[in-house]
């Protein structure tokens, strides 16, 4: 196969990355577009020239794709991903792989029983500082990792603007599944056993019913223990969209990271001062480029190379089984096994 040919359903925020990143790289095609709103999958298949959708189920009839991208709102990854799965196609899921144990098993089954690849968009294996952390770590000269501190805390506009769908899911769903990831790359392991706090009020003030805040511990399966904090209180005068902090502290050594902004870039409006990301995914030349590309690369080339992706399916799987206990633990005020499959 001279180049991959991928079809993108949802297009809202992550969904016209995906479109754009599929148009702009040499070696992968846009194929078509599809979102239930009308209006915006015409002006994204105009834009792009390509047919577009309101049905994922009408794509998968007449697209001849190869693969398709699923950016969704959280909660409505499992019926596009298994409807392509059904229907041949390998899929891109953007992270989390799904919102419930039940519609993460629907997934894992539909991509076995129709022989086709699944990955999880989790992008942040390829952010640089986590990327080279892990190097350093499994590399031994810090030791073994024996505890982990990690916050990933969004400004308040992400569930009171950017998402319509935000009480719908939930901020462990949105973002705690990277922090989750991120500890599990970081460690080796996956957790064993979790205990969640969280508040709520503020959310719920400003006419979003969700909780603000979890903090959780984690005994991770190799013993390693780790503590994340996930919210989606952080005031919108804050420099950065996300506050991400990252401490592992290894038998020898230690790794700090700053994935906020690491200030590498300030912009001072006459309203405030800003560091937006310069790694993510920021536009240079008229083109996209960033580690969230990086992702999106990895899988088109795992496809077209059959090589193994960044993250497999069944850790994907995992990190839903794990943020499911999480939640559960804060409903129940007290720790929980998680259960994996
Ligand atoms: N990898 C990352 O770091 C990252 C960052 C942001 C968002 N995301 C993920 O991407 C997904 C989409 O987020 P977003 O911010 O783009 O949301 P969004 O609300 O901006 O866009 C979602 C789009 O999906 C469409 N849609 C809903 N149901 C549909 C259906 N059944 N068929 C076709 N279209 C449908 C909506 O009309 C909307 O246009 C979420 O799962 C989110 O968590 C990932």
């Amino acid at each position: 196969m001279e180049y991959l040919r991928c079809a993108v359903v949802g297009l809202g925020t992550f969904g016209s990355f995906h479109a754009r990143v599929w148009s702009e790289l040499p070696y992968t095609r846009l194929a078509a577009v599809c979102d239930r709103d009308a209006a915006r999958a015409a002006a994204l298949g105009a834009q792009y020239g390509v047919p577009w959708y309101t049905d994922h189920r009408a794509l998968l009839a007449q697209c001849s794709c190869e693969a398709v991208s699923v950016a969704t709102p959280d909660h409505l990854h499992r019926q596009v991903a298994v409807d392509a799965a059904r229907a041949g196609k390998h899929v891109l899921v953007e992270k989390p792989l799904a919102t419930s144990r039940e519609d993460v098993n629907a997934i894992v089954q539909a991509a076995k029983q129709n022989g086709v690849r699944v990955m999880c968009d989790l992008h942040n294996r390829v952010n640089p500082p986590f990327a080279l952390a892990r190097q350093r770590i499994a590399g031994g000269e810090l030791g073994e990792v024996r505890s982990l501190y990690m916050r990933m805390n969004d400004a308040c506009s992400v569930a009171t603007e950017m998402l319509s769908w935000a009480k719908e899911s939930s901020i462990l769903w949105f973002v705690g599944v990277h922090s989750l990831d991120l500890l599990c790359f970081l460690s080796g392991s996956r957790p064993r056993k979790v205990y969640a706090m969280s508040t709520r009020g503020v959310l719920d003030s400003m006419g979003v019913p969700a909780v603000d805040l979890y903090q959780t511990s984690i005994e991770m399966e190799n013993g390693t223990i780790a503590q994340m904090e996930n919210g989606w209180i952080v005031p919108d005068g804050s420099p950065a969209l996300i506050d991400m902090k990252c401490t592992v502290l290894c038998r020898r050594g230690m790794v700090k990271i700053n994935g906020s902004d690491s200030d590498l870039l300030r912009v001072y409006s006459p309203q405030r001062m800003e560091t937006p990301s310069c790694i993510a995914r920021p536009e240079i030349n008229d083109r996209v480029a960033g580690f969230a590309v990086d992702n999106l690369c990895c899988f088109a080339q795992g496809l077209l190379e059959s090589r193994p992706f960044n993250s497999t399916l069944q850790e994907a799987a995992d990190v839903c089984f794990a943020i499911g206990a999480i939640h559960e633990s804060a409903r129940l005020h007290c720790p929980v096994e998680v259960q994996y499959s």
